[in-house]
């Protein structure tokens, strides 16, 4: 059975933290449900770490959809919850209820998430009025770096934190069953955490928050020159890859690559007669 956003708010309840996690294909989707994330978040981080993009961007929604089709079929149990790109809800509640509708319908999944704080509430009530439930993101929302100048923590100066406090405060009350805060100040995110009912999901906002997610990539360090300093590398697979397709290609260039034991045979008779079928035709023999 999967989860649903009732557990999701039970776990709050309990005092049981939420390890969410991103997934964009079918690895790391298992490998994320393995794990037992309850959460699976198909972002539009796949800008970056999967089409290699420096910002979420260019993504289009018919990407998250393609991404987020395949990560709900090899799923069962995760709770999983699709991006909406930039400028795909920012136009007008309307346009936002039509493209969580298509995300929701088109890929299956379980819920959306959208950036933004106090300004797009009423898009947040409009969406969860319509049946989507709508995880928020606050703080440091990628979508809109060129606005922060960069990806920098939100809310160290006094008028910053009052903001994301009633940003917070808003999208809860609009509706979001959940509230990503991403590059928020550790002190102002248990704050926050502590005043809203809804679970607060962490990344980069320290320890006291409800949750926290992070990309797939960065926890096993798939990039290995490359690591946020919000992430913990749990891993270093990015340097095991290359090690491993480094000897893949000088074994093949040394002829050391199939081995008997990656090769198949066949039986002596066949390969007489194919080669009997094959042999040139002697003018005396005829
Ligand atoms: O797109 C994404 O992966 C996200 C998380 C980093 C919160 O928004």
């Amino acid at each position: 059975m999967r989860l649903t956003i009732r557990d999701i708010h039970k776990m709050k309840a309990a005092g049981e933290p939420i390890a969410m996690l991103t997934a964009y294909d079918a690895t790391s989707a298992y490998l994320g449900e393995a794990a037992g994330a309850p959460m699976l978040l198909v972002g539009d981080s796949l800008g970056m770490v999967v089409q290699g993009h420096d910002t979420t961007l260019p993504v289009t929604l018919d990407q998250i959809i393609y991404h987020a089709r395949i990560v709900t079929r090899v799923t069962k149990r995760a709770l999983i919850v699709g991006d909406l790109p930039f400028m795909t809800y920012n136009i007008s509640p309307e346009q936002a209820l039509a493209n969580a509708g298509r995300l929701m319908q088109e890929a299956g999944v379980n819920a959306v998430k959208l950036e933004g704080g106090e300004y797009i509430a009423p898009t947040i009530e409009r969406v969860v009025q319509a049946g989507i439930p709508v995880m928020a993101h606050i703080g440091l929302t990628p979508q809109s770096v060129n606005k922060f100048g960069g990806f920098r923590v939100q809310g160290r100066e006094v008028e910053s934190a009052r903001q994301l406090l009633r940003d917070a405060q808003a999208v809860q009350a609009a509706g979001a069953f959940a509230v990503v805060l991403e590059l928020v100040a550790a002190p102002l995110a248990q704050l926050i955490t502590s005043r809203l009912d809804i679970p607060t999901i962490g990344i980069g906002a320290g320890p006291d928050c409800d949750g926290q997610v992070q990309v797939f990539h960065d926890l096993l360090g798939l990039y290995p020159s490359f690591g946020p300093r919000h992430a913990h590398r749990y891993a270093e697979i990015g340097t095991s890859i290359e090690m491993a397709l480094k000897q893949y290609v000088q074994e093949v260039g040394a002829r050391l690559f199939p081995a008997a034991e990656n090769s198949f045979s066949m039986s002596t008779e066949v390969l007489e007669a194919v080669l009997t079928d094959g042999a040139p035709q002697h003018a005396d023999s005829q």
